[in-house]
């Protein structure tokens, strides 16, 4: 069959609600040009985020109202715990009400002043976490991961030489742990090979060095892997699964991404010992250890969900679903992430408004002409959410200007994203008349979130 077809029914549906171009210009304005100030009812199409925006599937339905919401030993715990273990194959699992709180607890262990945390790229909430504890976040990105324009098959790769050097300069004892992120989500939603997790894993093990996973997508690098990766070609997506996370001492994970819940997370771990001080400062700050900050419910909800994940023929539609999307942009030229990503598609913010410098915001002002046009909201991925201050107040520009458009999963239907594909195109044409933006108020840390703008003259 050469259609990919959505491989669901539709059971229950909301409502779209319509706007006018002009009553989005008010909107923004009344949004200080932040698409996360928008109200959701005004966002025709919302690919702001891929987490926690999963259509459940009746049978994780039927598991929430199954679930076990004892405080203590609860049936739904020990549904979840067995599911992380067969899925990851580590024994002790932690859960969390989502993945930043995993990665609190973790790096509240192992975090500290005068200490360094290596990654592909961190997500901006793990490197906020990181660095909240005074430790220094370190992306160690493939050299082609870095170039939007210029396709190749697994751009979320550690650079491996890069590691081996890090860890020489800085000492491993300065190194409590290594963290890939799989896909490598601020890095353009890119897979990360086998062959890279390998070698990450021998060089840490040189060097003693925990190596972790941040698994929020690890179902779709999976996939990646078994199409992109010779000896994996006749693999299944659980074997493969199994043997990305055998290299691992342990993850962190966000439940909301690839184990299509509404909320929730974990820490999956091996050593007993910072198991053991993880569950300590979990008891204060989430719950007890056999929930953690969720109802039952919602542990039966993602036990459901990361089995479903599995499946080869979703995943296909899935992948195909963001590459269909790529291709229909490239087509008109429109500047993107090459290849497509895993859950959502990149706009190469520098290249499609060269007029703007990116202290001008380039991805943000095309993140706001977006839902100008069509009511469609993404996310800037770029110097709004990266970039940082010299002591001179210059601004030190993000690695990339990207704009993110990420794919609710099992959510929108072709139609919905050849509007998307529509839309951006008729943005293209008009690239020349957006503004930059400046901003007028920022909070210290995640500025981004809460951040105010106004276009520039
Ligand atoms: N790690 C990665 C790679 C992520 O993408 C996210 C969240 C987290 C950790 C944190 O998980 O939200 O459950 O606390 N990413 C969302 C996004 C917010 O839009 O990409 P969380």
């Amino acid at each position: 069959m050469s259609t990919i077809i959505e491989p669901f029914k539709i059971k229950s549906v909301e409502p779209i609600y319509f706007t006018t171009k002009e009553e989005r210009e008010t909107i923004l304005k009344d949004a200080f040009f932040n698409p996360f100030l928008i109200r959701a009812e005004d966002v025709m199409i919302d690919l702001l985020t891929d987490s926690g925006t999963s259509a459940m599937s009746s049978a994780q339905w039927a598991g929430i109202m199954l679930g076990d919401e004892s405080y203590a030993g609860s049936n739904s715990f020990f549904h979840f715990e067995n599911a992380v273990r067969d899925i990851t194959g580590l024994p002790i699992v932690i859960p969390t009400h989502q993945g930043r709180a995993a990665e609190k607890i973790l790096f509240s262990q192992l975090g500290g002043k005068g200490k360094y945390i290596l990654s592909n790229t961190l997500f901006d909430t793990t490197r906020a976490n990181i660095e909240f504890t005074g430790a220094t976040g370190v992306d160690l990105l493939c050299a082609e991961g870095k170039i939007p324009s210029v396709p190749s098959p697994f751009k979320g790769n550690i650079d491996i030489v890069a590691l081996g050097k890090f860890i020489e300069e800085k000492g491993a004892d300065n190194i409590p742990l290594c963290i890939i992120t799989v896909t490598n989500n601020s890095g353009g939603g890119q897979p990360v090979s086998m062959q890279n997790i390998r070698d990450a894993r021998a060089a840490c093990l040189k060097y003693g060095i925990p190596l972790f996973l941040d698994a929020c997508r690890f179902a779709e690098n999976a996939f990646f892997i078994k199409m992109r990766e010779p000896e994996f070609a006749n693999a299944t997506v659980e074997e493969i699964v199994l043997e990305m996370f055998s290299y691992a001492d342990g993850c962190t994970m966000s439940a909301k991404k690839d184990a299509f819940a509404n909320i929730g997370g974990f820490i999956a771990l091996r050593d007993e010992k910072l198991a053991l001080e993880c569950r300590n400062l979990l008891i204060i700050t989430e719950g007890f250890p056999t929930y953690g900050g969720l109802a039952g419910r919602d542990l039966e909800a993602i036990a459901i969900g990361l089995h479903e994940v599995l499946d080869e023929h979703y995943l296909q539609y899935r992948i195909r679903s963001i590459e269909y999307l790529t291709e229909k942009l490239i087509a008109a030229g429109v500047p993107v992430m090459q290849p497509a990503g895993g859950h959502a598609v990149y706009l190469d913010a520098l290249a499609f408004l060269p007029h703007l410098p990116p202290d001008q915001y380039p991805g943000q002002a095309l993140s706001c002409a977006l839902y100008k046009e069509g009511g469609i909201r993404s996310v800037e991925i770029g110097s709004l959410m990266f970039g940082k201050y010299d002591n001179a107040g210059q601004l030190i520009p993000a690695m990339m200007e990207l704009v993110r458009l990420a794919i609710p999963r099992r959510v929108y239907t072709q139609s919905h994203i050849d509007y998307v594909a529509e839309m951006i195109i008729q943005v293209f044409k008009d690239r020349e008349s957006i503004k930059g933006l400046k901003i007028i108020y920022e909070a210290p840390t995640l500025r981004h979130f809460t951040a105010q703008l106004e276009v520039m003259n």
